[in-house]
């Protein structure tokens, strides 16, 4: 057996222990693909955490729903237990709900309880609209920034800008607007975009990265289109994607969509993580409307509407070969494992891609 299949034995081992306790965040471990020694490969191998979508809402005073505050607590106290340690951890956006200094203050001092852990962090939407992002570049991070890791180039994306004259002529207050982009399914929301400075930023940042190099890139929203009414979106993704499209290993994890779902557009492997506050339905078992769910994404079975916590959980993701391998599991529901296949060139769910193996969408949200 060769050392890549015993890593991955033992990180079964350690998915299977915190499936006991299913916890809301995700181990992803990255490997050395094809080409390199044995030898490298043991150097390039590590493990990240990620955790996302907390939407901490502060109620009054020291007040916060209980509900949310409970799945990021829980997430990091498990990630106190893991065995060995992730290498980091990545916070995937919304942690707070509607971008409020107490919201964002009780985040950190949640977060602040993981142990000698670098936490990486992604603005999402409703950190950004209250402030257009102050607070969370003066206390927690820089909106967009790139890193590296042993031997893997990472990205990181504030992928939910918009138009200028929605952010800044539009509404009379700033809790106006952050309440309008707070909304789902909201038709004076406006579409997430990367936008220009970033987009130039991300061409001259990769500049200097080999095309071998495996690239992870870190957004909020999903780099491809989904569903425009929710900004399961962002506009300009294609303009991104061409960016990407030059490297032989381009992976793409997001939060946002609070739901298990895949993707492979060229070279690029999209995956969502799922929230550790609660989960959204997929668009088309809510909306008679055109959608654009990729056809690779199997539903989930949420069968449950009345348990707030089906469909939200935590998993796990290989890089094997440059492609990747999540294994989600479910806190309240069947766990799923999704594969990119080399015959198909797409991800592929273990058990549930064939079509006679597949659970119908449900369709009472
Ligand atoms: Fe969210
Ligand atoms: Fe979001």
């Amino acid at each position: 057996m060769s050392d890549r299949f015993k890593r991955r034995d033992f990180l079964k081992g350690a998915m299977a222990t915190g499936a006991a306790t299913a916890v809301p965040f995700s181990l992803v471990e990255l490997s050395w693909g094809a080409g390199g020694t044995p030898e490298s490969a043991e150097a390039q191998n590590f493990t990240f955490a990620y955790i996302s979508d907390s939407h901490l809402t502060h109620i009054k005073g020291q007040n916060f729903n209980e509900n949310f505050d409970g799945g990021l607590k829980r997430a990091v106290t498990e990630l106190n237990f893991m065995s060995p340690k992730p290498d980091f951890v990545i916070y995937g956006g919304d942690l707070s709900q509607l971008g409020k200094k107490e919201e964002l203050d009780h985040g950190l001092e949640i977060m602040s309880g993981i142990r000698n852990l670098d936490v990486k962090w992604v603005i999402g939407e409703h950190d950004y609209y209250l402030d257009l992002g102050k607070y969370w570049q003066d206390n927690i991070s820089d909106l967009y920034y790139s890193f590296d890791h042993k031997g893997v180039h990472f990205v990181v994306l504030n992928s939910i800008l918009t138009y200028d004259e929605w952010t800044h002529d539009r509404w009379p207050t700033a809790m106006e607007r952050m309440q309008q982009m707070a909304r789902l399914d909201n038709p004076e929301g406006s579409p997430f975009m990367v936008g220009r400075e970033q987009r130039e930023w991300l061409a001259k940042d990769l500049e200097q990265v080999s095309k071998s190099t495996p690239i992870v890139v870190l957004s909020h929203s999903p780099l491809y289109q989904v569903y425009k009414p929710w900004n399961f979106w962002t506009d300009d993704a294609a303009e991104v994607q061409q960016i990407l499209q030059q490297f032989d290993q381009v992976n793409v994890l997001h939060g946002h969509v609070h739901q298990i779902m895949y993707n492979q557009i060229g070279n690029i492997t999209f995956q969502a993580m799922m929230a550790t506050a609660w989960p959204w339905p997929y668009p088309v078992s809510y909306a008679q409307h055109d959608n654009s769910v990729p056809k690779t994404t199997v539903f989930m079975n949420r069968a449950d509407p009345h348990n707030s916590r089906d469909g939200t959980g935590w998993g796990s993701v290989d890089l094997i070969t440059g492609r990747e391998t999540i294994h989600h599991t479910l806190w309240r529901n069947t766990n799923r494992t999704i594969a990119f296949s080399e015959e198909k060139g797409h991800p592929v769910d273990s058990k549930y891609q064939k079509p006679k193996n597949q659970i119908p969408p449900q369709d009472h949200y």
